[in-house]
């Protein structure tokens, strides 16, 4: 396993692996790798014969009142979570080895990114598209690796990709939960230990959705409105939204006719954490 930090030491190395005939998969993070990461990496490993994995905290998705600065960063853990799941480089640049003195080209998109977490994180997935694109373009791998907590992210990836004739597989894989249900995150570890206790009100809601779901009911409000009572009644948790979302669009829906995403934004603290269940899973 190799840690670079230049896009030509990416390209010489995925040159070489291409003359051989080899499949490349592409797992991009930024970096404070938990067990969600090891499940792509592992995806990734099991579907190509090697696998990169992207270990960059951007600055362009992050709004400045957000935590870049205090974003966990740890590359020698983050080696050894990449080498024990079959990862075979990690590329770790700096901000200025992706964003030149003079970068001015970005992807954006003007549709789906405008709800949920597009909201109250406006500028995010024009910096999400744009690195990402950005690393699609370096990599060139065959496959990509996301995780479906960030529900809307691969929502916008996918409908990217089309859009812009990219011709490279996305591949969304399973939300990973702590052993008490909190969704792994790297946040998570932003939580004191009153908070960490707090934040279990995420994946309580989105039980009890998916059990309202399972039950049959189709009204919409009833299901967000019993989710929101279950988190309000939490004095450390601020509701940023509860949503179920037509899965196309992300356009808010009032009943559960078509293939929904229920989402939910949660600060616990100062710290925003989201989970999602998919109504097609009950
Ligand atoms: O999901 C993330 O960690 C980031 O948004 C991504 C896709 C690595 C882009 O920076």
């Amino acid at each position: 396993m190799k840690i670079v930090k230049t896009i030509a030491e990416v390209r010489t190395q995925v040159k070489e692996w291409r003359a051989q005939g080899l499949t490349v998969g592409l797992v991009p993070t930024m970096g404070y790798l938990h067990e969600g990461h090891a499940s792509l990496i592992e995806a990734s490993h099991r579907d190509n014969d090697r696998t990169v994995v992207s270990d960059f905290v951007n600055p362009m998705q992050f709004g400045p009142t957000e935590d870049l600065e205090s974003y966990p960063r740890d590359l020698e853990r983050d080696a050894q979570v990449v080498e024990e799941h079959g990862g075979d480089l990690i590329f770790n640049p700096e901000p200025e080895e992706m964003y030149h003195e003079g970068f001015s080209s970005f992807v954006d998109m003007t549709v789906l990114t405008q709800e949920l977490c597009g909201l109250s994180r406006p500028i995010h997935f024009r910096g999400v598209c744009t690195v990402v694109s950005k690393l699609f373009n370096i990599v060139k791998p065959d496959r990509a690796y996301f995780g479906k907590k960030d529900a809307q992210q691969l929502a916008v990836i996918r409908h990217m990709v089309d859009d812009l004739n990219m011709d490279i597989e996305i591949v969304g894989c399973p939300i990973i939960r702590e052993a008490d249900g909190l969704a792994k995150s790297s946040r998570n570890t932003y939580l004191s230990p009153a908070e960490r206790k707090a934040a279990l009100v995420l994946s309580q809601a989105i039980n009890l959705g998916k059990a309202m779901v399972g039950e049959g009911i189709k009204d919409a409000a009833e299901i967000t409105g019993a989710m929101k009572a279950h988190i309000n009644a939490e004095p450390l948790a601020k509701i940023d939204y509860v949503k179920i979302v037509d899965c196309a669009t992300m356009q808010q829906i009032d009943v559960l006719d078509r293939p929904a995403l229920c989402a939910i934004a949660v600060y616990i603290g100062k710290t925003r954490l989201i989970d999602n269940f998919f109504t097609e899973d009950v």
